[in-house]
């Protein structure tokens, strides 16, 4: 196993790569403990936590809300939760988006940590804070930064996950090679039967290298005013895409990734045989590069995220495969790349 902290301003994070879910009680208070996870996870997993009541949550995006978010606080208080208890969210990206911010909320903050049960968790969504819920037709619209005690990221659930699943999470680990470590590009590229093939070792490997990368950027930035930015590399285009298409998150990044990746050549001096090698990366892993809608309704969409800052938006480039950029970026001039592309 191996530790990593994150510092936050809400305290200290451990997320332990490599740790088995039979080890959770050992990091659990002796006092009252509450589970909340999905019904999936409960009906895979659920014996190893049967000693603690859970409250188990719709799955989906659609079940990230305010109102699932008000049925927790209900059986927070009905369980007769206060603020010497532990909540522990055990499950996916939801899951822990979700706990986070109820006991991030409940109470004014009560101690909580999380058991990444996705691959898209365990490399992302579970490590650096960010936590909260859907809002108005705009995802994590409502949320705040807080941080877990602890996360365990134990490789042996991967095995369950739908192939689906675990390209989403791909897309990320992929992300964060491009934007910050060659040698993770390599290994990636070198290993595609070993991570599509859940081998544990390699998905050990891949978790790690992500949660260095993902939790040096955050312990440098925790609230996202520069740096964390680089973590947002295929999301501008992806998320339009997400929306437009309703494909699933990780294919609409890796489309994302290769349309930064293009922008890259002329903007950021990215050699044009490294973007064809993310191009043909994200190809192996089975993930789409092209972005197969018009650019007029790709411009329209980024208009109406949430991240845009007025007529500028920041935009990660990579210089190259190892080393990301932001720009600020003016939508027209966007529209004019995408047009050209
Ligand atoms: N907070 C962040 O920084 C951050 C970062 C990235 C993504 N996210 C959020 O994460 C969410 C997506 O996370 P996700 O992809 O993990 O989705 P998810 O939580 O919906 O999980 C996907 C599906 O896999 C099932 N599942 C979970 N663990 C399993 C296992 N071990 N075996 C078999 N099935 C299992 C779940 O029940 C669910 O049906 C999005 O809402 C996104 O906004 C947050
Ligand atoms: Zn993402």
């Amino acid at each position: 196993m191996k530790v990593f902290e994150i510092q936050g301003h809400s305290g200290t994070s451990r997320i332990l790569v490599g740790e088995v879910l039979a080890n959770l009680p050992q990091y659990l208070p002796a006092t009252k403990v509450v589970v909340i996870t999905d019904d999936t996870v409960k009906d895979l997993y659920g014996t190893a936590f049967s000693q603690y009541p859970a409250i188990s949550i719709g799955q989906g995006e659609q079940y990230k809300t305010l109102d699932t978010l008000a049925q927790i606080y209900a059986e927070l208080i009905r369980l007769g939760v206060d603020r010497s208890s532990f909540i522990v969210g055990i499950g996916g990206g939801i899951v822990c988006d979700i706990t986070g911010f109820a006991a991030a909320t409940f109470m004014r903050g009560i101690p909580y940590g999380f058991v990444a049960t996705t691959l898209l968790a365990q490399v992302d969504a579970s490590v650096g804070g960010k936590n909260g819920v859907n809002f108005g037709g705009y995802k994590n619209m409502v949320g705040v930064f807080s941080q877990p005690r602890f996360v365990i990221c134990d490789p042996h659930l991967l095995v369950s996950l739908p192939e689906a699943e675990v390209l989403c999470g791909l897309a990320e680990v992929i992300k964060h090679g491009a934007i910050a470590d060659k040698a993770l590009f390599a290994y990636l590229q070198n290993k595609i039967q070993g991570a599509l093939s859940l081998d544990p070792v390699v998905l050990e490997h891949l978790v790690h290298q992500s949660v260095v990368i993902k939790a040096g950027v955050v312990n440098a930035d925790e609230t996202e005013q520069g740096r964390r930015r680089i973590l947002n590399f295929g999301h501008t285009i992806g998320h339009a895409v997400e929306k437009l298409s309703g494909m699933p998150h990780g294919q609409a990044v890796s489309i994302g990734m290769q349309v930064a990746a293009r922008l890259s050549t002329t903007l950021a001096g990215l050699p044009l045989d490294q973007a064809e090698a993310l191009g043909q990366l994200l190809r192996s892993y089975g993930l789409p590069t092209e972005l197969g809608l018009s650019p007029e309704k790709v411009s329209d969409a980024l208009r109406k995220d949430k991240k845009k800052s007025g007529r500028q938006i920041h935009y990660v480039l990579i210089e190259e495969i190892g080393k990301a950029t932001v720009i600020d970026l003016d939508l027209v001039e966007l529209d004019r790349l995408l047009a050209a592309l």
